[in-house]
């Protein structure tokens, strides 16, 4: 049997692959970071051409680190930023233009219409979404609506839709025609398109929609052999494992049973509880989505609070306001003062996401007096991840009635004390960090791994899971209410902003 498991995580700023063994633990990763372009305010692109050569170098890269070949690897699975949308000419493989940004908000006016025509939640009991600008159906309208001859083309089978799992899938199993044309049930889940029941198209979100079911990949299992790897880079390796990274970190932190949830701290942050094998839908604005689906089993769903801006405000200090050099240095700015000054940072750049869904929403820096200096301006840029993931896990124990006793968090915040402790605080409940952070990847090897019975099922991959540090909640009740007070004074405060 081959020694290891491989994850290509294609994520919103990076592309990773990353070789487990069979503890889950990490044998060799290789990371590259893609360009965000940025045509308009509000527009966010990657060019799906440098995404698929990134991921392509950084597994050259990470197999020849460690010395290995795609025959040491038993099986493959894919990880992706999940609502990025893309079409792409089947008979040459060339994309039609830019993938659309799952934080994208381009499709405001479009998402307007159906809003006045029936409310933002006339299709939730269908696909357990809000309408917004966040997911990729309305994404992929735009794309047919605004491209030359997309429509044309999509509607005679020529063009081809992906999320991004789709376009790397359809590269790598395929000579240079392409070969599976898939998307796995998580994915699809976050198109709008899918109804949440029976996991396939729903006919009449493709009516409401105007998409053509032509240009539609074939809905697929998270875990089964979908194909052998043709891609030089992974020639001969089965690809059997595809997930959502949010839905991945889900199953790399092992939260299998109904109840158990983690929260991941990336370009966003994205709260889990896994709910079972029926779907629970919200009112309290989470979104309904479907967690993994193994085999032939029955899928598995969740309540997600989904937040658009967590470390990407950290990036934005750095690039735009030039606050510091590397996103490290927040930490220590943040640290040199005692409390955030009353000032407080809601970074609604794409619009306010979980639990909130207000498209009309933009950033505000709310309690400035003199008296504020860069590092309070740090410190409640920090603090804002920790309010709003505060916001959904009020949201969560509000629809699920679960309480929760701890968070199980991951994604390259974590590195961050201050925050973390924060976030204790802020929750009253302990923040535990496992060992591998790197659980996203980790839940796209586990369920490729599952499918080739390299692993035997979810009570080993637990065994898998250990702690490496817990936070525990320190600030008196009263303080953290009156802190959590103010930041909803804020939230309210950036309402309204978009005509
Ligand atoms: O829904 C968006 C999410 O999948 C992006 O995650 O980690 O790439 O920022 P990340």
């Amino acid at each position: 049997m081959s020694r290891y498991v491989g994850a290509i995580d294609q994520g919103t700023t990076s592309s990773r692959f990353i070789v487990f063994d069979h503890a889950g633990t990490i044998v060799a990763l290789a990371q590259k970071e893609h360009t965000q372009i940025y045509p308009r305010p509000g527009w966010v692109e990657h060019n799906p051409r440098e995404i698929l050569d990134n991921t392509r170098e950084v597994i050259g890269a990470a197999l020849a680190r460690a010395g290995l070949s795609a025959s040491d690897l038993a099986a493959v699975g894919i990880t992706n930023q999940r609502e990025t949308t893309l079409l792409w000419d089947k008979a040459t493989g060339a994309p039609l233009g830019n993938a659309l940004v799952w934080m994208d908000t381009r499709t405001d006016r479009l998402v307007a219409g159906y809003v006045a025509d029936g409310g933002q939640d006339r299709f939730r009991a269908r696909t357990g979404l809000p309408l917004t600008t966040y997911f990729s159906g309305l994404k992929l309208r735009w794309l047919l609506d605004n491209l030359p001859g997309a429509r044309d083309r999509a509607e005679r089978g020529e063009a081809l839709f992906g999320t991004i799992d789709t376009w790397l899938a359809w590269n790598l199993t395929g000579g240079p025609r392409g070969g599976a044309h898939i998307i796995d049930v998580t994915n699809a889940s976050r198109t709008q398109l899918m109804n949440l029941a029976s996991c396939a198209w729903d006919a009449d979100m493709l009516a409401a929609f105007d998409i053509p079911e032509a240009c539609l990949p074939r809905i697929v299992s998270s875990a089964q052999v979908y194909g052998v790897i043709a891609d030089e880079t992974l020639k001969g390796a089965r690809l059997a494992g595809i997930l959502g990274d949010q839905q991945a970190a889900l199953v790399g932190q092992t939260c299998f049973a109904p109840g158990e949830a983690k929260n991941t701290y990336g370009t966003g942050s994205f709260l889990l509880l896994n709910t079972g094998t029926e779907p629970v839908q919200s009112t309290a604005g989470l979104l309904t989505t479907l967690a993994y689906r193994f085999g032939e089993q029955p899928p598995h769903y969740a309540l997600e609070g989904a937040i658009a801006i967590t470390g990407a405000l950290v990036q934005w200090l750095r690039d735009n306001l030039k606050l510091f050099d590397v996103a490290g240095q927040i930490e220590p700015l943040a640290a040199s003062v005692e409390d955030n000054g009353d000032v407080y940072f809601v970074p609604a750049f794409s619009g306010l996401y979980a639990p909130y869904w207000r498209d009309d929403a933009r950033g505000i820096i709310a309690g400035l007096t003199r008296f504020a200096t860069r590092a309070h301006l740090a410190r409640a840029a920090l603090e804002a991840a920790a309010y709003q993931v505060r916001d959904v896990v009020e949201a969560m124990q509000a629809d699920s009635g679960i309480a929760l006793r701890a968070l199980k968090a991951d994604g390259g915040m974590v590195a961050n004390a201050l925050l973390m402790q924060f976030q204790a605080d802020l929750l009253g409940t302990p923040v535990v960090r496992p060992q591998v952070l790197e659980t996203t990847a980790l839940g796209a090897a586990y369920a490729a791994g599952l499918a080739v019975g390299y692993w035997s099922g979810p009570d080993e991959l637990r065994a898998n899971w250990q702690a490496a540090h817990a936070w525990e909640p320190a600030m008196p009740a009263e303080q953290r209410e009156r802190y959590y007070a103010k930041w909803k004074k804020a939230v309210a405060r950036s309402f309204d902003w978009m005509d």
